[in-house]
């Protein structure tokens, strides 16, 4: 192992366990709020959500300063089940130039990737607490052995993941192998672009901090399950790694010096600005209300996916 390596290693898991548990939802980017009920409906581009969760990356440097990831999920439904839309988005300040990178997404771990046994509609933290940190520093040194150089680096590291699980995270897999792990390519041709206003004129949400920031849709999962609550908490609120990883390019004026690599454990949070002061108000009465205004949030997801069923 290089010295340079370890430093970076050493310098990732500084940031990562330093920085404090912070996951905001529809309360803090302040998503509309559906009529009569508590819940959000969220519309972005094309896409209508009912839960987000905003993650900021780490710091990598004063030029990539207040990137941040976006998990935002909507649910429809069909006749025989329900259709779940899981879209990811990174968030970047104005006019910032992306280095060369790739995030890599692992769609489908297994249910012990969750933060504690805290209601995980509610429920958030850090990667340290959703796996473990031998997990993420082998996922973050799998990562940085592959060979960064070349046209195709996003493809390789997809292939390094799908063909390798590393024994630390064994737990956190659903089988043998990790699944359904997605690379994309954050610069690269045909890359995601951030939405401009045109494209925008349909949105009523902005689901980011600051709001100025641009958003760009960087990849979405759909999938399908029965219409029970446990089932929509399930898809609703699960948590997905993500694995963002710069790397030096000489083509890009933006490039890093050395490559780096960092984890980021990110859900959407059951929290809207009205389910908020349903439950601030609550706080003071009997635990009968505070319980019925935490159900009731369920019951208001539900509800739209119920409209939109009808519609
Ligand atoms: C929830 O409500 C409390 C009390 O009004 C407020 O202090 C807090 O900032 C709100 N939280 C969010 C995330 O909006
Ligand atoms: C990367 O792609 C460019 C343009 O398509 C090509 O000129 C270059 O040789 C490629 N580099 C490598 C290492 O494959
Ligand atoms: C997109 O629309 C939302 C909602 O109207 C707005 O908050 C946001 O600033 C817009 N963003 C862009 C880039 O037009
Ligand atoms: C997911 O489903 C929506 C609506 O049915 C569709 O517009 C979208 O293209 C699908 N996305 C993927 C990744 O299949």
């Amino acid at each position: 192992m290089s010295r340079q390596y370890l430093l970076t290693v050493l310098a990732v898991l500084a940031t990562a366990s330093s920085i404090n548990a912070q996951i905001l939802s529809c309360a803090d980017v302040e998503c509309p709020i559906t009529k009569g009920i508590t819940s959000a409906t969220c519309t972005v581009v094309d896409k209508i959500f009912n839960a987000v969760g905003v993650v900021p990356l780490e710091y990598i440097g004063d030029d990539l300063k207040g990137l941040s990831w976006t998990k935002a999920v909507g649910a429809v439904d069909a006749s025989s089940d329900r259709e779940y839309d899981q879209s990811f988005y990174l968030g970047t300040p104005l006019g910032v130039r992306l280095p060369a990178s790739c995030a890599v997404f692992f769609n489908k771990v297994s249910d012990r990737v969750r933060f504690g046994d805290d209601d995980p509609k509610r429920s958030k933290g850090t990667c340290n607490q959703a796996m473990t940190d031998g997990c993420i520093n082998a996922l973050i040194k799998r990562a940085l052995e592959v060979d960064l150089s070349g046209n195709d680096t996003c493809e390789k590291l997809q292939t390094e993941f799908l063909g390798n699980l590393d024994s630390e995270c064994a737990s956190f897999a659903t089988g043998n192998n990790w699944v359904d792990v997605t690379a994309v390519d954050l610069v690269g041709d045909g890359s995601p672009q951030p939405i401009d206003s045109h494209k925008n004129a349909s949105s009523d949400c902005w689901p980011t901090s600051p709001k100025n920031n641009d958003l760009r849709l960087v990849h979405s999962t759909n999938s399908t399950g029965d219409f029970g609550a446990e089932t929509m908490v399930k898809h609703f609120f699960g948590v997905t790694p993500i694995l963002t990883v710069f790397f030096p390019a000489g083509d890009n004026e933006a490039s890093v010096s050395q490559a780096e690599a960092q984890l980021t454990c990110i859900k959407a949070i059951d929290l809207t600005t009205t389910s908020n002061a349903t439950q601030t108000q609550a706080e003071g009465t009997s635990d009968a209300i505070r319980g019925s205004g935490v159900s009731m949030v369920l019951v208001g997801i539900m509800t739209v996916v119920f409209a939109a069923m009808l519609a």
